[in-house]
């Protein structure tokens, strides 16, 4: 397989003993967008995140993180992203703060700023992940904070560690990603995971894109000139049957419905797309189907015995690449 490093192992199941390696370049950093990974440090988190795979699966996981908390702030709803983070975190032998049963709990209820929250929260921990419902809110945070931010997701601006899970996971479905059909499909002007994948996917070979929205939800318009003019080859199309047939990968959004400011729009909307198994019979036969979840119907629940729809494995890859990340940026892989 191509895109892999070869690096100095982390760990030694025979002793169990840690080893000393490089974190290109990641230690201390905040990770904010998908801008910040050239090809070289995709390649280095996909290795370290095979490896933990591979611890995962021989021994369940490790104390390479002990002695380190991770403060998990969520001002959105989630299940992957926090659950996979905190998973990620205690799997390597560390501990968790977790503000993610809804921030009313906590003093943003009463009224208290990002800056003043993340001040705080840096005081006991090392590292935080934060999902807000603004876009820039992230880099905002990172400028106040002294410890490394994650940015869990923006608004409708970047989910960067997803788009990595994302395109590990195309990696491992497939062997590679240079001259791949990769056809997005749903809500592609708010869903910010199609944003990051979009960006990662420019820095690699011979990628067609296939864009697939309804008019009111297309790729915002900066995106795709940055993708043309960087002489990718775009197509944009309301209709799924259009693309079916030459898709490598079919990557699903969920319309964001939290994002609409006019309701009525939403309507219109919100049932435009189902890939149903009648769909499914016209799509290579090595095709994989993603999605970042949750599912609000476009993805029929037949799909999911089909060999080729890869998203529950997708949620776990999530674990290993934020894994990965989380020794990266403590300095520790
Ligand atoms: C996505 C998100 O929050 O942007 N989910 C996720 O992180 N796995 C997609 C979505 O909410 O539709």
């Amino acid at each position: 397989m191509e895109q892999m490093q070869t690096l100095p192992k982390l760990f030694d199941f025979g002793t169990m003993l840690q080893k000393t390696v490089s974190t290109n370049g990641l230690a201390g950093q905040d990770i904010i967008s998908v801008n910040q990974f050239d090809r070289d440090k995709l390649a280095y988190i996909f290795t370290r995140s095979h490896e933990m795979r591979e611890l995962v699966e021989r021994v369940g996981g490790c104390d390479l993180l002990k002695g380190y908390v991770l403060a998990c702030l969520f001002y959105e709803p989630s299940t992957r992203t926090s659950a996979s983070f905190i998973a990620a975190m205690e799997r390597l032998g560390g501990d968790v703060i977790p503000i993610t049963q809804g921030v009313q709990f906590s003093s943003v209820s009463k009224g208290e700023s990002l800056p003043d929250t993340i001040r705080t929260l840096e005081q006991y921990s090392d590292v935080i992940v934060l999902r807000h419902p603004e876009i820039g809110s992230a880099k905002l945070a990172a400028d106040y904070a002294s410890v490394p931010v994650i940015n869990a997701g923006d608004g409708a601006g970047e989910h960067p560690t997803q788009a990595l899970l994302d395109l590990f996971t195309i990696r491992e479905e497939l062997g590679r990603i240079d001259g791949l059909k990769i056809a997005m499909v749903g809500d592609l002007r708010y869903g910010r995971t199609v944003h990051s994948l979009t960006r990662l996917l420019m820095q690699y070979d011979d990628v067609s894109l296939r864009f697939v929205s309804p008019e009111i939800l297309r790729l915002p318009m900066a995106l795709m000139n940055e993708l043309i003019d960087r002489g990718f080859k775009v197509r944009e199309t309301h209709n799924v049957a259009d693309v079916i047939e030459n898709a490598d990968v079919l990557y699903v959004t969920r319309i964001q419905k939290e994002r609409f400011s006019d309701p009525k729009q939403y309507e219109e909307v919100k049932d435009c797309y189902e890939i149903t198994m009648e769909l499914m019979t016209r799509a290579k036969e090595k095709m994989v189907v993603m999605h970042p979840l949750p599912r609000v119907g476009e993805i029929h629940y037949h799909v999911d015995d089909d060999p080729r729809a890869a998203y529950f494995r997708q949620v776990r890859n999530g674990m290993y690449v934020r894994m990965a990340l989380l020794a990266a940026v403590l300095g520790k892989a």
